[in-house]
């Protein structure tokens, strides 16, 4: 529960303007549009902000390891991580699940 609402509160204080710019460097693999341009790389357009925080602070800290993204993650700082939370989450999606 604590964490949940830290993991908000971080979000609540993203800056989407701030987070397009700095996913310049993430746009090779994940794309400025959030529609990831490599095969093993996921979409991050839309997702949940408070998933994309805990995802890259868990990068960070060791949690979750990825050859490429624990290397992108070392480097961020918290205030990057809510700002590429809230520019990511803020793309809008439509989905159109199977008939
Ligand atoms: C060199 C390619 C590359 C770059 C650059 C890169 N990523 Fe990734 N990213 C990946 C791959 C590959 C994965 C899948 C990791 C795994 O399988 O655990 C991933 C996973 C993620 C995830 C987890 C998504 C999920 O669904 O769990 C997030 C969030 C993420 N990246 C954000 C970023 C952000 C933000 C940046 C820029 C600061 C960035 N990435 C830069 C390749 C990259």
């Amino acid at each position: 529960m604590a964490v949940t609402f830290h993991a908000a509160t971080a979000v609540a204080q993203g800056d989407a303007a701030a987070g397009r710019k700095k996913a310049l460097q993430c746009q090779t693999c994940h794309g400025l549009d959030g529609m990831a341009k490599l095969p093993d790389a996921p979409n991050l357009a839309g997702q949940n902000p408070v998933y994309l925080v805990k995802a890259l602070q868990d990068f960070r800290s060791g949690a979750r390891r990825n050859d490429m993204m624990s290397l992108v993650a070392a480097k961020l700082s918290d205030a990057d991580i809510d700002d590429l939370a809230a520019y990511y989450g803020s793309i809008r999606i439509t989905v159109e699940p199977p008939k």
